[in-house]
């Protein structure tokens, strides 16, 4: 059976996400809706037979749909992933899960009423880099993790607001977050600084911070640091995370996991795997057979990261630390 799937959003992600549908025995991007009709039509030209839609509700109501990929920016949540929910359509959400608290809870509520399978684009997740870690760890105790989102800021117009994008802590770093507690378990406390140093005296209409850093407390008694500067030129970045364990530091970058130990420090041998494909494949499966226990993010996990990123914010907003139950 060919499973027709919608998009939401014209952009850069759900272009990504498209071709990589396209390219996949049994998926048919059925209809594609953006906030003009003219851009719908003129990314569907690029899938071929899709339809071309400017409201979410017509193209749900007029469509049969097996699936829904929703791909817009942070601040545009909420509707849609409750039209869905009403409408039992399964859908991958990119991250992050919104901007605010309130919209992410209500989501979260609903789908605890009405359970669906729901896939959240925490991608890291699904990176061989990520499954090479985890076997590292093993049973060794995690003391300390640093981790980085080092970078330029992003050039779409709605990521510089911070109504737009919920900043670059939510927005980005959210992946380092997400992968920490993927590795190392949940958050209990936070306590974070951001500042404006750059970026608001040589862009129009910047007011997200731009470097920011976040001291973490997790359930197993291990500590963390989690920073971000969006201040970079283009090209000159860092990504990634340190562990200190009892036994080893493990260096892991998207595509790189060096281990130091007492005989010294190796690279591991990678699969070349691209885990957004991962990502999709795991959730269609989902999808066709009920079996959903490949998807390694669903919006009650992700749920949990966007509150972490929320009380960082709040922290920051405040001054004070931020405790999370
Ligand atoms: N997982 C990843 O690695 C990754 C990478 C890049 C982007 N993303 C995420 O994907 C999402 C989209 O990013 P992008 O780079 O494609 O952005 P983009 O600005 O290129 O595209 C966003 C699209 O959403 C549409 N849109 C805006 N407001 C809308 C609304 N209210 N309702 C419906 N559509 C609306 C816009 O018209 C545009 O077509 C963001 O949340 C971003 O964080 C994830």
């Amino acid at each position: 059976m060919t499973l027709r799937i919608g998009m939401i959003g014209t952009g850069g992600f759900s272009r990504k996400h498209a071709g990589h549908l396209t390219a996949m025995d049994g998926v048919k991007v059925q209809a594609i809706c953006g906030t003009k009709l003219e851009k719908a039509e003129k990314m569907a030209v690029d899938f071929e037979g899709a339809a071309a839609y400017s409201e979410v509700k017509e193209m749900l109501d007029k469509e049969r749909l097996d699936a829904v990929y929703i791909c817009v920016p942070p601040m545009a949540h909420g509707e849609i992933e409750l039209d869905l929910i009403d409408r039992r359509i399964p859908f991958l959400v990119e991250k992050p899960l919104g901007v605010d608290k309130g919209t992410v809870e209500r989501i979260h509520e609903r789908l605890k009423q009405q359970p669906l399978i729901t896939s959240v684009g925490y991608h890291f997740r699904y990176a061989p880099s990520a499954e090479v870690l985890k076997t590292h760890l093993g049973d060794a105790t995690i003391g300390l993790i640093s981790g980085q989102w080092m970078g330029d800021m992003p050039e779409v117009p709605w990521w510089r607001k911070q109504e737009g994008s919920g900043g670059q802590f939510m927005e980005q770093t959210t992946h380092i977050v997400d992968l920490m507690r993927y590795i190392a378990g949940e958050v209990t406390e936070v306590y974070a600084s951001y500042a404006n140093r750059v970026n608001h005296k040589k862009f129009e209409g910047v007011t997200v911070a731009d470097v920011g850093t976040v001291n973490l407390k997790l359930e197993s008694g291990a500590v963390a640091s989690l920073s971000n500067v969006c201040i970079l030129p283009s090209g000159v970045d860092r990504v990634g995370m340190t562990v200190y364990t009892d036994q080893t530091i493990i260096d892991w970058q998207p595509e790189a996991v060096t281990v130091t130990g007492k005989e010294g420090t190796a690279a591991e041998a990678l699969q070349k795997k691209d885990p957004y494909v991962l990502e999709s494949e795991a959730f269609l499966h989902a999808v066709r057979t009920g079996d959903a226990s490949g998807i390694l993010s669903d919006y009650k996990d992700a749920y949990k990261t966007h509150l972490v990123t929320w009380a960082a914010l709040t922290s920051a907003q405040t001054g004070s630390a931020v405790k999370l139950s």
